[in-house]
């Protein structure tokens, strides 16, 4: 019987060693500590034993039951914490591989000129004004002293919506209508920045869509000369100290007298180079006097009031600015043009 029992311990100690999952160490439990396991079929046979030998026999078959409950109990502490070692194993993070770059945003170049536009005149005192892309024929155009059949449409061809008598706007100019129904009869001194269609032949130099920031200034007393030092000081701010500017007779039929604004060649100081095409001086803006007409519209009296008013493309003024050849880039969106300006 003792034999029996210590070769029962020895069988039990070898299975339990090789018991390596939570299905396994289940089954040695069963198959030796379980209710007709091994162990408990030999304790049964104690009672058929002598007298004589049942109490040793019964102290060691104890002492085998104590030692086998142990060491099932160390085998399921090792099995579960081996399991927890291959989870965390498999689920692991590799914390040496470089992390993956965050792409952080950055204002599109229309954007950054804009707000470079924005910034220097809110130090001349003009206020930022805003008025939508869809207008209709009369602020476009007819306050705009452009009545319909007027020839100088043809050069703000448009796009026309389904709804009669509306269209994108050619141009920031119906804001300077917005600008006087909303401050009359106050002065007034806004910018409006904001995004401009036409129907236009794309090509390097035109886009059908494109920004413009419009300035109007209207009170008593405003000349020409104001026109001429407000410019010139944002041609200085935006490109340099020493830039020159002139202003060459045009025509805008909301503006009398009417004006493009030519700035001296950034690049060759206007000896004339492939940018200014020899001529020496760069178009920047038109701009003129608010026309009389435009003022009544806007129930402004032109025999009191007077103002001048100008229209810029911040395309235009960045690539002057940054050298860049084609106004198609800047809608293209093509990242490894818009990049070079994060
Ligand atoms: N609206 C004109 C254009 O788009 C520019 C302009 C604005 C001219 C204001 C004079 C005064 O070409």
């Amino acid at each position: 019987m003792l034999e029996q029992l210590q070769e029962l311990r020895a069988r039990a100690a070898r299975a339990l060693d090789e018991a390596v999952t939570a299905e396994q160490l289940e089954q040695w439990r069963q198959e030796y500590l379980g209710r007709r396991g091994a162990l408990t079929v030999a304790l049964r046979g104690l009672g058929q034993l002598p007298a004589d030998q049942r109490p040793a026999a019964g102290r060691i078959a104890n002492e085998v039951k104590t030692s086998l409950e142990q060491a099932y109990e160390a085998r399921a502490e090792a099995v579960r914490q081996a399991a927890l070692v291959e989870e965390l194993a498999r689920g692991a993070l590799d914390v040496r591989l470089p992390g993956r770059p965050q792409s952080v945003g950055y204002l599109h170049l229309s954007t950054q000129t804009l707000r470079e536009i924005q910034a220097i005149f809110s130090q001349m005192g003009f206020q930022v004004l805003r008025s939508g892309e869809v207008e209709d024929d009369a602020t476009n155009f007819q306050l705009l002293n452009m009545p319909p059949d007027h020839p100088a449409r043809d050069m703000w061809s448009t796009f026309y919506l389904n709804v009669p008598g509306l269209l994108l706007r050619t141009h920031t100019s119906p804001g300077q209508v917005h600008a006087m129904r909303r401050y009359h009869p106050e002065s007034i001194r806004v910018i409006l920045p904001g995004k401009c269609y036409r129907y236009e032949q794309v090509t390097q130099r035109h886009e059908f869509q494109f920004f413009q920031v419009e300035g109007l200034a209207l009170g008593h007393g405003i000349t020409m000369a104001d026109l001429k030092g407000t410019l010139v000081n944002f041609a200085r701010q935006m490109f340099g100290a020493e830039r020159r500017l002139r202003f060459r007779p045009s025509y805008f039929p909301f503006t009398e007298p009417s004006a493009e604004a030519d700035m001296d060649c950034i690049i060759c100081g206007s000896k004339g180079c492939p940018l200014c095409k020899y001529t020496g001086w760069l178009e920047i803006l038109g701009c003129g006097m608010v026309h009389p007409n435009v003022l009544r519209g806007g129930g402004y009296d032109p025999d009191e009031y007077s103002g001048f008013a100008f229209g810029m493309g911040p395309e235009r003024i960045a690539m002057l600015k940054h050298g860049i050849s084609d106004i198609r880039t800047f809608f293209a969106n093509d990242l490894r043009f818009l990049q070079q300006f994060a």
